[in-house]
C-alpha cells in the first residue's frame, strides 16, 4: 500500500504522538475475499485508552495483537461504536470479554440490538443521547458529535481535541481497488471516484450532510480518519468538507436510485 511501510501495515501507525497522548491506526486488517476493508483506531491518553469501531470477530485476533503492542487490555476505558453495522460492532461480545474495564459507548437507538451480536449483558453499555457528549481523558477532551442519518439513524463522529483528529466513521469512506491502495489522500480529484458511489447511495440527503459539515467546521481538524479507505490531512480535509456539502445523495436522487 502506498504511503505506509510493510511494518506499519502489519503493526499499526501513529497518526499523532506526544509524550502523553497518541492516536493510532491499528494496521491493515483487510484480508480480501469480498469483505469490506475497515480501519480500526486506538487513542491512548496517559494510562487510559479508547478503542474506535474495532469491528467483527474475524479481525479480532489481528486487532488485539496490535493493541497489545501499545497497552494492556485492562487500560481500555471505552470502546466507541459509531453505529450498529456489523463491520463496526458485531464483535462486541468478544471485545467486552477481553476488555474488562471498558465501557461501551453507542447510540441509544442500538442498545436493544446488541444481544443479537452476542452482548447478552448490556449493563456495561452507556447509551449516547442524540445530541452527543464529551469525555475527558487525562490529556484530551473527546467530543462525540451527532452524525445521524450519515448513514445510520443513530450515528456519531468522534473528535479528539489533543490530536485534532476527527474519526468520521462511514463519512469519508472510500472503496479503493486493490491495485491502487494508498493510506492517505494525495490527489483529491482522483479520490472522489472512490468515494462518490458510496456517499450517494448510503447517505441520507444533502441537508443532513450540510448539517454535519457545519458542525465539524467549528472544530480545528488536522486529519479526518474514516472507517474505510484513505485518511484526509490538511488542505484535503477542507476539500473533502466542501465536496460533501455540495453532494446530492439519498433522498435528493431518489428516482436515480429506485430506477424509475
Ligand atoms: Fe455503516
Ligand atoms: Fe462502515
Amino acid at each position: 500500500m502506498k504511503g505506509i511501510s510493510e511494518q506499519e501495515a502489519e503493526s499499526g501507525k501513529l497518526l499523532y504522538s506526544d509524550e502523553n497522548h497518541k492516536f493510532i491506526w491499528l494496521g491493515w486488517s483487510y484480508k480480501g475475499a469480498g469483505e469490506v476493508q475497515a480501519n480500526q483506531y486506538l487513542i491512548i491518553s496517559g494510562r487510559e485508552a479508547v478503542l474506535l469501531d474495532p469491528g467483527g470477530v474475524h479481525v479480532f485476533p489481528f486487532i488485539i495483537t496490535n493493541i497489545s503492542r501499545y497497552i494492556s487490555l485492562e487500560q481500555i476505558r471505552y470502546i466507541f461504536y459509531s453505529h450498529q453495522d456489523p463491520d463496526v460492532s458485531s464483535g462486541i461480545g468478544i471485545f467486552m470479554n477481553v476488555c474488562p474495564n471498558a465501557k461501551i459507548l453507542i447510540s441509544r437507538l442500538w442498545i436493544r440490538f446488541l444481544p443479537h451480536f452476542g452482548a447478552a449483558d448490556t449493563s456495561g453499555v452507556e447509551a449516547i443521547q442524540d445530541s452527543g457528549k464529551t469525555i475527558d481523558l487525562p490529556f484530551s477532551r473527546l467530543h462525540i458529535i451527532p452524525a445521524h442519518f450519515l448513514h445510520s439513524e443513530g450515528n456519531f463522529s468522534l473528535y479528539d481535541s489533543r490530536s485534532k483528529i476527527l474519526f468520521s466513521g462511514d463519512i469519508g469512506a472510500s472503496v479503493i481497488p486493490e491495485n491502487d491502495t494508498y493510506f492517505e489522500v494525495e490527489d483529491f480529484e482522483k479520490h472522489v471516484k472512490y468515494m462518490e458511489w458510496f456517499h450517494k447511495r448510503y447517505m441520507k440527503s444533502n441537508k443532513v450532510l450540510r448539517k454535519w459539515v457545519s458542525m465539524v467546521r467549528k472544530y480545528e481538524v488536522d486529519i479526518i480518519a474514516p472507517q474505510h479507505g484513505a485518511i484526509f490531512r490538511g488542505e484535503n480535509v477542507k476539500r473533502f468538507l466542501s465536496w460533501l456539502e455540495n453532494l446530492k445523495c439519498g433522498d435528493d436522487i431518489l428516482d436515480e436510485i429506485y430506477g424509475y
